[in-house]
């Protein structure tokens, strides 16, 4: 029996590590479903993939939204009646960046955070689960970062020790437990679950500083994303090397 077409969707997908993911998978022939705040944007991003052969889609998907993440589950289902493949990958840091200061964080730099990059995954990875049980392997990917690992932090020899970034670090942190803990939960399923750090990367998030261009950034969420049954679940992973939590 053909095998089936695997069904992709990546969050924050307009742009970025989302957008060069989303292209990636396309090429390997994964249909991708490309999320954005704006259906405009998502549209748009969808469209740029099918110019060059992708089975490309554009939803809305603000992932703090709670209505926008039960709509994506609902045309996932009547379109495809399954999801192969989830990549979380819309995050966002405060406003100063690396100038953050530990102590002067503030609750609404805490809470924005922690909303984008916590409880938008762990909504929109309750609501598709359903869907990802459906496929033969699921596959969860939550784009974590190095910034994340609370070992490298404590280590003063370690190459991200000066790099404090308190509301974006620890939203990463909690993200790394959802990854460990989801795992823990569908320990004997076909579904997996891992952290990706895709490495410090020329998006905008990234700055021009980094030192990876945009398509190696994508490279380990594609990686994890087809994994296959033989592939780890519940770690930490950048460039198929693990990383400490
Ligand atoms: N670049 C790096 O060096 C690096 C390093 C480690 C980890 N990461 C992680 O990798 C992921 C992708 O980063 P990137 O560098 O590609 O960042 P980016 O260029 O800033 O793009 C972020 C994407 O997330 C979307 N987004 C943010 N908040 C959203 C929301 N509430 N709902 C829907 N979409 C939202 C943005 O949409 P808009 O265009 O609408 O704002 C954009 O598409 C992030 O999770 C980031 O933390 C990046």
């Amino acid at each position: 029996m053909a095998e089936q077409t695997k069904v992709a969707l990546i969050t924050g997908a307009n742009r970025g590590i989302g957008f060069e993911t989303a292209k990636q998978l396309g090429e390997k022939g994964v249909t991708v479903v490309l999320g954005a705040r704006q259906l405009s944007t998502a549209e748009a991003s969808a469209a740029k993939l099918k110019a060059a052969g992708i089975d490309a889609y554009g939803i809305q998907l603000e992932v703090t939204n709670s209505a926008d993440r039960v709509a994506a589950a609902a045309y996932l289902e009547q379109k495809f009646g399954k999801l192969d493949i989830l990549i979380n990958n819309a995050g966002m840091t405060t406003a100063d960046g690396l100038r953050n200061v530990t102590s002067q964080v503030s609750d609404e730099d805490l809470l924005a955070v922690f909303n984008t990059n916590l409880f938008a995954v762990v909504g929109l990875t309750r609501e598709l689960l359903p869907l990802l049980k459906k496929s033969e392997g699921g596959r969860i990917v939550n784009l974590s970062s190095i910034l994340a690992s609370l070992s490298l932090h404590a280590d003063p020899k370690s190459p991200i020790y000066a790099s404090k970034i308190f509301a974006y670090d620890a939203s990463k942190s909690a993200l790394n437990a959802f990854t460990i803990h989801l795992a823990h939960e569908l320990k004997g399923t076909a579904i997996k679950v891992n952290s990706a750090h895709p490495g410090w990367v020329k998006t905008e998030m990234g700055t021009s500083a980094a030192p990876m261009e945009i398509p190696d950034g994508a490279k380990t969420s594609v990686e994890l994303a087809l994994l296959g049954p033989e592939g780890p679940s519940g770690r930490f992973i950048h460039l198929g090397k693990e990383l400490p939590w």
